[in-house]
């Protein structure tokens, strides 16, 4: 027998279905609860509110479980590549050798993009921020390539084009912004090394690539991959539940991460380190966290599910660790973030409100390690993210309760009133 709730209203009675999920997760089914009775419900933030069902990650925000199709990620971080990772996530399914080696010749064969597009990076001002050239960007791919067509193969080469050049179009914002050549990408490197050659490769002094820097980025990006309904992939399945092509439905996921809120935090951290470190004012931004009044947060500390010490920080803290010593690199700012953790940590502001580290908090330091710019943090989280945003979007395709996003709302404005002629205003 399934499991109903009950909910009183006036003088009825109406039973609800309760939907229970593999883990034991568990909904209250509303979607017939205005057609029932008449009531909406409101949840700012949709904090209580799920969404959708979905098969593709598993997150356990009291006890900090995160599993990408079943598979947890520190397993992932540990044995797979960030191909594997991105495999499993859009197919469902690790993939065999012929299938990989597929996958890697589809994403090497669509790794340029279209020569016309650098007279866009030409014309943006070389202040702008990369998230806002990037989210450009990606939507105008739809103007060189074929409208999405209904063919499953269609969908995965869209994809698997889109895979490829985010990587490509990241790479030369950085390079046009200095006014340096650009690097193309190469047919012998994988995945994670083609991105750091773009990067970082010159003319005048050929990039060396280092095993424990592309590690450290390999790591990174299946950090990243994927997080459930947050809010960028949020706005990936609202956008694209209007049926609109994929580029458009990134491109509006790549906006919502850009917020300090949500992936810009990564950048929000080394600013707010900095500041501290040339200020000496660590117990200051401390107290001013926990002062309601003021809006500053401890940037890469909380989080919406995690109750508990974000997974995905456990294993950037420690590779902070391991790839500064293996670069024999110090960081002065690692130093004050461990501080700073052990300081929180202690407060009972941060024990009451279950605030700990998440993913950003240490991954700003990898980033500087492998020598990212501050300002293109949030690139490298998008370019791991996409992805999940790209699964997540494929399943409510093939979601058959999947509908237009549309949510309700409460109205308080002004009642019914007529139009005042100006003169009698
Ligand atoms: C990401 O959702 C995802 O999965 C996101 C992500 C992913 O992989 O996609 O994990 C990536 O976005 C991680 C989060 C990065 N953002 C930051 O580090 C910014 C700093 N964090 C906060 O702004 C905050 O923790 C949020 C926005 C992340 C989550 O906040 P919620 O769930 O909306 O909770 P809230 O803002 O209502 O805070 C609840 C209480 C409040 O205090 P009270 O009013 O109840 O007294 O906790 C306090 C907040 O003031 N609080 C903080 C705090 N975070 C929450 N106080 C000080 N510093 C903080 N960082």
């Amino acid at each position: 027998m399934a499991e109903t709730v009950k909910l009183i209203y006036g003088n009825k009675e109406y039973e609800l279905p309760v939907v229970e999920g593999s883990e034991g997760e568990k909904a209250i089914d509303i979607s017939q609860l205005r057609a029932t009775t008449g009531l909406i419900t409101l949840d700012p933030g949709y904090a209580n509110t799920g969404s959708c069902t979905s098969s593709i990650t598993f997150m356990d925000g009291e006890k900090g479980i995160l599993r990408y199709r079943g598979i947890p990620v520190e397993e992932l971080a540990e044995k797979a590549t960030f191909k594997e990772t991105v495999y499993l996530l859009i197919n469902g399914k690790l993939p065999h050798r012929e299938e990989l080696t597929r996958f890697s010749v589809l994403l090497n064969d669509n790794s340029l993009v279209h020569e016309d597009m650098r007279a866009f990076y030409e014309n943006f001002p070389r202040s702008s921020h990369p998230m806002g050239i990037l989210s450009s960007m990606v939507n105008a791919l739809r103007s060189f390539y074929p409208e999405l067509q209904n063919l499953d193969e269609e969908i995965n080469m869209t994809v698997t084009r889109l895979l490829s050049k985010i990587r490509t179009l990241a790479a030369m914002s950085y390079k046009i912004s200095r006014g340096h050549k650009v690097v193309y990408p190469r047919p012998d490197l994988a995945y994670c090394a083609n991105f750091l050659n773009m990067m970082f490769d010159s003319p005048v002094r050929p990039y060396a690539l280092d095993n424990d820097v592309v590690n450290a980025l390999r790591v990174f990006w299946i950090l990243h991959a994927d997080h459930e309904q947050n809010c960028s992939t949020s706005a990936v399945r609202l956008v694209g539940s209007a049926r609109v092509n994929l580029y458009a439905a990134i491109s509006a996921g790549i906006a919502a991460l850009w917020g300090p809120l949500h992936g810009g935090a990564n950048q929000a951290v080394i600013e707010m380190l900095n500041d501290i470190a040339q200020n000496k004012n660590m117990g200051q931004a401390i107290e001013r966290a926990k002062d309601r009044k003021d809006p500053f947060r401890l940037m890469g500390f909380g989080h919406r599910v995690y109750k508990t010490y974000d997974p995905r920080a456990r294993i950037m803290k420690k590779m902070c660790d391991s790839l500064l010593d293996k670069l024999d690199l110090t960081d002065p700012l690692l130093d004050i973030a461990k501080e700073l953790e052990m300081v929180a940590l202690k407060d009972d502001y941060f024990i009451e409100h279950n605030l700990y580290p998440n993913v950003d908090f240490y991954s700003g330091i990898v980033l500087r390690a492998i020598g990212i710019p501050t300002n293109m943090f949030t690139v490298l989280f998008a370019i791991g993210r996409l992805p999940g945003w790209i699964a997540q979007w494929k399943e409510s395709l093939d979601d058959p309760n999947w509908k237009l996003g549309r949510p309700r709302q409460i109205y308080t404005g002004p009642t019914q009133s007529k139009f005042i002629p100006i003169d009698d205003r």
